[in-house]
């Protein structure tokens, strides 16, 4: 084994962050949930959803049985749903091809919502068997050490593959996420503290120069909510299965004002208006600036939006429903 190799392990097993749900028991089921939450949320957000969709699902025959709904209800709240869906698809695929989590690294990569890097991440954290994991993380700590180019992702996975240890494959790599977050950060790694510093590239001062580069603005999308109470209750609609929220409820979306008070005045007239805040919501790819628009409509016309939706509990809706727009709830149900 290689002093790199070495010296990960020994940092993981010296400074490694504990004590996180899925470490214990480790188990292939709960490494593969972990890993998908994990994809794209931060630790600490997505410990508590972990241990609560351990405890809806604690085996994959649970997790595929469930209907699809619940499950994106348990997720609602985490973002990029897709995680959801393909997560639900592939143990329903594992269960009908008999039950068993695969256990080699190609036969991971099949299922849905499992990438190269991700499938590397559950054969080694799972199975302790040497498998490469090259998330975000990984190929910052190996690309400054080793003096590449971040972005040359052919040779970094051929130098991650060379660097992997024969032995200790769990704490390799979990050792190579805790670096990258701990030490090798992106803004402000703190080398004098990192076990790599010895032979690092980047400590000796050996950085690629790169043109700082403004990040280019988000583009923006403003999307209108209706919020339409009536005895308590708000109208809430399914999503379509793709796109963003796929497969969640919302309020009813329009792409103006105009619009959403055509649409709600095609079932009820005389319609008093009022406009709350604004609500800026990240996604990955662009802003959304969500403008509720609230009315009361009145218990006796709720029927009048017949097959337009479900009228939910605004404290409880009882189906899963995208962040910003909880929030929105808690402010209905509030007053
Ligand atoms: N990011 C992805 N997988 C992780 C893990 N197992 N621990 C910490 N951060 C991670």
């Amino acid at each position: 084994m290689g002093d790199f190799a070495r010296r990960v392990i020994r940092y993981r097993r010296r400074h490694g962050r504990r004590g996180l749900p899925w470490q214990r028991p480790r188990t292939l089921y709960r490494v593969w949930v972990s890993e998908i939450m994990l994809q794209q949320t931060r630790v600490d957000t997505a410990a508590p959803y972990f241990r609560r969709f351990l405890r809806a699902y604690p085996s994959l025959k649970r997790l595929a049985e469930a209907p699809r709904d619940e499950v994106l209800r348990q997720w609602a709240g985490l973002g990029y749903y897709a995680r959801a869906r393909n997560l639900h698809r592939a143990a329903r695929m594992l269960r009908a091809a008999g039950g068993r989590l695969p256990r080699a690294v190609e036969d991971w990569r099949r299922l849905p919502g499992v990438g190269p890097s991700t499938a590397g991440a559950i054969v080694s954290l799972a199975l302790d068997r040497p498998a490469v994991m090259l998330d975000a993380n990984a190929r910052r700590v190996i690309a400054r050490h080793q003096g590449l180019d971040p972005a040359a992702r052919a040779a970094l996975w051929r130098r991650a593959a060379e660097l992997l240890p024969a032995r200790n494959a769990a704490d390799y790599t979990q050792g190579l996420m805790d670096l990258g977050a701990q030490r090798c950060t992106a803004r402000d790694p703190d080398c004098p503290r990192c076990p790599l510093r010895p032979d690092c590239r980047y400590a000796a001062g050996d950085r690629p120069v790169r043109a700082a580069r403004a990040k280019a603005a988000a583009p923006r999308r403003v999307l209108w909510l209706l919020v339409l109470r009536a005895g308590g209750r708000v109208l809430l609609r399914p999503r379509p299965a793709a796109g963003i929220w796929g497969g969640l409820w919302s309020l009813p979306e329009f792409d103006s004002r105009a619009a959403a008070k055509r649409w709600a005045g095609a079932h009820a007239n005389g319609l008093e208006w009022s406009e709350g805040e604004p609500l800026r919501h990240r996604l990955s790819h662009r802003e959304l600036v969500l403008r509720p628009l609230r009315a009361e409509v009145g218990r006796q016309r709720r029927a009048a939006f017949g097959g337009e939706g479900r009228w939910c509990d605004p404290r409880e809706p009882g189906v899963g429903v995208p962040a910003p727009v909880a929030r929105l709830l808690r402010e209905a149900g509030g007053n």
